[in-house]
């Protein structure tokens, strides 16, 4: 997905942009580019392909104190040199880079190529630098960016600068993230926080509908009337070594291993009050709407890609535990889907990045028709985080692979925590809600049990190399824990991989099962085991092979699987937070083995900002 930084300041603008773009190179691009201004003139350069690509094009002595730099996905037209940013004007006076999508670019574009304007690129956004070349003939920078982005439809983060303004950058935000990190005597831009935290922890984030004019020593934000707004500095608490590897051969495996930790940093001093207090315990950022909580008689998840997935675990535990009945959708579908909700509905949105454009416009679409939106988001001060009306930030801390691992089962905690609250205010004991919160806390100690068997996952990785297809298949709890195996294999390992429900098997998918085609399925020992067994069976007796996730213990499953891969024991709600890890283990050894980029899958973005 585009990373936008920006630099102005006293200090040398380039190895700055370079390194926030370093920074943002998790998100996932195609290109890169920068433009620097130096003595009045404004010099560019542009690469396809990675970040140091671009780097060896730059001289070393490339001065200069103001600059904006680009990584670019590639929406509009392809990855190329000429569709890379920054784009220029006519007279190439004016550079802009730009995050989001012009949804009225074509029709823009042709009013100004009726005006004289020259295209370069097949991008939407260089209909932004021609706009602001009409207007700037007879306004200010700020008032003929201004005037542009007024007639543009659709989303923008965008940073532009000017030879005829040049002790400036003026940026403005509408549906794609811009956050102004400040430093003593200089501002860094960015699209995210990662390419800010190694220079400052004071970020001011840009709303939509605002506009920053940003010199050296000065900022200001207006709204596009041009009234001045005044958004608070808020302190970072991400620092520079959490953003990187730790040790690890790659971010993947560094959050993977992460899980202890960060599942005890979602349940840290929340769980306590569901052990101790038996008067409706609840969680600190759902304490605002407790009343509304107890008056909801529906719920909606809205999310997308693993997220998703979280959601489904969400609808068991909710309908089982809180008695409240509960739907999933994708938040894709959602948007444009005229679901049935008021105000005894409660949408809750779940989102690692808190930015995935898809689920911003289903929170909207739900809070127009005046349901409660909740949201269980990672990144603090994400838009869907600020737009939602209560909710729990997960703290699994920046999550850089771009396959999401400890982000998911922070996810998981936070349902949990939340079956817990909405249990309690219906029909759960307190002696059940203490049973679970006391198993809750056990989880960390068994996801590290889990991760020392990673050698025996590696070897059976080794034997299954040559493998083109895979069946994921689980039931209840762990239904969703097989489409989630299935989709990690699939996106880190590019292998064809289907997630099912056991039972559903037999009505199709069981055709494809022949020596090649090995199935992996979820058997711990819980309500529907047995049930499972029978699906072994089925596999084992068409020749197929089997790889099982079993319980500590359990004998049976030898003379069923061909190989065994076995998780301690936890209450049935809770062992996906424990199968999952084998399975993301098993995703990134294939990966490796295979030689692939795992942090980086080919095609795929970390923050999914666009449609
Ligand atoms: C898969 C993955 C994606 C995301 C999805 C939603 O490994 O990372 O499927 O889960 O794009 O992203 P968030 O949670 O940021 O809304």
């Amino acid at each position: 997905m585009c990373g936008i930084v920006g630099y102005i300041g006293k200090r040398k603008a380039v190895p700055i942009l370079i390194e926030g773009l370093n920074r943002l190179e998790y998100r996932g691009y195609d290109s890169a580019g920068l433009s620097v201004i130096n003595k009045g003139k404004i010099k560019s350069f542009k690469s396809v392909g990675r970040v140091s690509e671009l780097e060896k094009k730059i001289k070393d002595n490339l001065l200069g104190q103001i600059g904006i730099a680009h990584t670019r996905w590639a929406t509009h037209g392809k990855p190329s040199q000429k569709n890379c940013h920054p784009h220029y004007s006519c007279e190439k006076d004016i550079h802009i880079v730009h995050n989001g999508i012009i949804e009225n670019y074509d029709e823009l574009k042709k009013q100004l190529i009726k005006k004289g304007h020259q295209f370069k690129s097949d991008t939407d956004s260089e209909v932004i630098a021609h706009l602001i070349e009409e207007f700037i003939k007879k306004a200010t920078l700020k008032t003929a960016v201004v005037k542009a982005v007024k007639m543009l439809q659709g989303t923008y983060g965008v940073a532009v600068i000017s030879k005829k303004e040049p002790h400036k950058i003026i940026v403005a935000r509408n549906g794609s993230p811009l956050v102004i990190g400040v430093g003593k005597e200089e501002f860094i831009i960015a699209s995210d926080v990662s390419a800010i935290v190694r220079y400052t922890d004071e970020v001011i984030y840009l709303n939509d509908g605002e506009i920053a004019e940003i010199s050296e020593d000065n900022l200001e934000i207006t709204n596009l009337k041009r009234e001045i707004v005044n958004n608070p500095i808020k302190k970072l608490d991400w620092t520079i070594e959490k953003s990187q590897k730790g040790g690890f051969d790659h971010f993947m495996l560094k959050e993977i291993f992460e899980q202890p930790e960060s599942i005890r940093n979602a349940l840290r001093g929340r769980t306590e009050k569901f052990i101790s207090e038996d008067f409706l315990p609840t969680l600190g950022g759902l304490e605002s709407v407790t009343k509304k909580l107890r008056k909801i008689k529906k719920i909606i998840i809205i999310s997308c890609g693993t997220s998703y997935y979280a959601g489904l675990i969400g609808e068991y535990m909710f309908e089982e535990y809180a008695g409240i009945p509960t739907e999933v959708e994708y938040a894709s579908e959602f948007r444009y889907r005229k679901s049935v909700l008021d105000e005894t509905t409660a949408v809750i949105a779940i989102s690692q990045s808190g930015e995935t454009a898809d689920t911003l416009a289903a929170v909207r679409e739900a809070k127009n028709k005046g349901a409660l939106t909740l949201g269980i988001i990672n990144v603090v001060g994400s838009t869907i985080a600020r737009q939602t009306e209560a909710g729990t930030y997960t703290l699994s801390g920046p999550e850089i692979g771009v396959a999401s691992t400890k982000a998911f089962t922070s996810q998981l905690s936070t349902l949990i925590l939340w079956t817990l609250v909405l249990g309690r205010q219906r029909n759960m004991s307190f002696a059940m809600s203490k049973k679970i919160a006391q198993e809750l806390n056990k989880i960390p100690t068994k996801v590290e049990k889990i991760l020392k068997k990673s050698r025996e996952i590696k070897k059976i990785v080794k034997k299954y190399i040559t493998v083109k297809d895979f069946l994921y298949l689980g039931r209840k709890y762990n239904f969703p824990i097989a489409l989630e195996g299935a989709l990690k294999i699939k996106e880190i390992s590019y292998i064809h991989a289907e997630g099912y429900p056991t039972g559903e098997m037999k009505h199709g998918p069981i055709a494809l099962i022949d020596k090649d085609f090995p199935a992996l399925f979820i058997v711990p020992q819980d309500s529907i085991y047995e049930k499972n067994l029978s699906g072994m069976q089925e596999i084992k007796a068409r020749g197929g092979k089997i790889i099982a996730l079993a319980t500590e213990g359990d004998k049976k499953i030898i003379n069923l699987a061909d190989d065994v891969i076995y998780i301690p024991k936890t209450l049935e709600m809770l062992t996906p937070l424990i199968s999952v890890i084998p399975l993301q283990l098993l995703a990134y050894y294939f990966g490796v083995m295979k030689g692939l980029d795992v942090d980086k899958p080919r095609n795929l973005a970390k923050s999914v900002t666009v449609e």
